[in-house]
């Protein structure tokens, strides 16, 4: 850190690439270096944005000790591996969903965070959308009342993305669903039954011996509460949507029937005539949450166009709202977290929780339903 600036390393510009100038943009960002094999990325960050490429290899990242945190936007293969060499280097490490693919790589991470003293922050996007916010607010002040019960979905099909997408179990990629119920429960995950549904071609099957294009699971948490969660991944016709439903003793909230459309919030009306209640319904408009963040980020919260498949929209002027508002609010959270000298909010343990809680899913659901123990981290 010089001056009270962090000196930043965005690896991966795919999706990645909608974080650059949200750093560049950060007042306690000093420099941002974007690094990715495929140079014609790189370029285009220098063309546009007028960001450098400073590293021929991601090892290079590694081993230039002027970088004080490293965010991953890499493909998920590479998670595990790569957190733990950033954290082992001595840097922050920030690492997009999922936080790895398999139990040890989750253990090996935590190991690596604590032996480092570095912050890890598990970069999901669910967890910052306005929608998310409004939900906590709603928590927070009594209005929901107490949680009943909790939903989550991610319907995305995702045929011709990067290989490694090809015939991925639902769960393995299924932190949009669940994070927001973990995050809202005040509690963990600790055990889960999941089923798989429906068929699909071979050539899928064959890449992680999953046979199943959907999957569904009921999650039991600690503190007795439980949640429900659908993945839909291949060959299943629905509207992409990432869906967060919670119902309450009070007031329930639902996520629009797409992505786009407005949440719709039931309030538990008593009747005048002292005869139980009445279901009142209202679809609402999210507001623009943006005021616990630096005045610099305020734009990137604007507007509404982002399209999932092509990320790089959401750095167009006025339109920086991807996944509903949530990059600059994670961006704000990572670097405040370490000028702070403080853990970040999606931190190892969280992270663990509700990537562990998928990665087990799947397990149940290659078991037919069979309840399985989500390991503490
Ligand atoms: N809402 C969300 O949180 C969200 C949305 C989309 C994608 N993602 C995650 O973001 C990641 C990237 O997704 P994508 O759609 O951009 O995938 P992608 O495969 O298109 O892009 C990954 C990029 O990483 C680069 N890369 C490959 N090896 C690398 C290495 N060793 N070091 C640095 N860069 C390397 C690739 O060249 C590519 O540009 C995935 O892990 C995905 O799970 C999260």
């Amino acid at each position: 850190m010089i001056n009270g600036k962090l000196k930043i390393a965005l690896a991966g510009l795919g999706f990645g690439g909608a974080f650059a100038e949200i750093y560049k943009c950060h007042p306690r960002v000093g420099e941002i270096l974007v690094f990715d094999p495929d140079r014609a990325k790189e370029k285009w960050f220098r063309d546009n944005l007028g960001i450098e490429a400073g590293y021929l290899s991601f090892e290079d990242i590694l081993s230039d000790a002027s970088v004080d945190a490293v965010h991953l936007v890499t493909p998920i293969p590479l998670h595990g591996k790569q957190s733990v060499a950033v954290l082992d280097s001595g840097k922050h490490c920030a690492c997009t969903v999922p936080m790895g693919v398999t139990l040890e790589e989750l253990r090996l991470i935590t190991e690596a965070k604590r032996k480092s003293g570095k912050n890890y922050m598990m970069m999901e996007t669910t967890l910052y959308t306005y929608q998310f916010m409004y939900v906590q607010k709603m928590l927070a002040s009594g209005e929901l009342g107490r949680i009943q019960f909790m939903k989550g979905t991610h319907y995305q099909d995702m045929e011709n993305w990067p290989h490694y997408w090809d015939g991925l179990p639902p769960m393995h990629y299924g932190t949009h669903a669940i994070a927001p119920m973990v995050a809202l429960s005040g509690s963990r995950i600790a055990r889960v039954h999941a089923f798989g549904s429906g068929t699909m071609r071979e050539e899928l099957v064959k890449n992680y011996g999953n046979p199943f294009p959907v999957e569904t699971a009921i999650f039991a948490f600690e503190n007795g509460l439980k949640g429900e969660a659908t993945r839909s991944l291949f060959e299943t016709a629905r509207m992409y949507q990432e869906g967060m439903f919670v119902f309450g003793s009070k007031k329930s909230f639902e996520w629009g029937f797409t992505d786009a459309s407005d949440p719709i919030v039931t309030t538990l009306q008593p009747r005048t005539d002292n005869r139980g209640c009445d279901n009142v319904m209202e679809t609402v408009k999210m507001p623009n949450d943006y005021s616990d963040l630096p005045e610099e980020l305020w734009r990137f919260t604007v507007g509404s166009n982002y399209d999932p498949l092509r990320p790089q929209e959401s750095l167009k002027e006025g339109a920086g709202a991807g996944h509903h508002g949530s990059h600059s609010h994670l961006v704000n959270e990572f670097v405040m977290s370490i000028v702070e000298g403080r853990k970040p909010w999606i931190d190892e343990v969280l992270g663990a929780n509700i990537t562990a809680a998928g990665i087990w899913a799947h397990l149940s659901a290659l078991r037919d339903g069979a309840e399985v123990t989500v390991p503490v981290f």
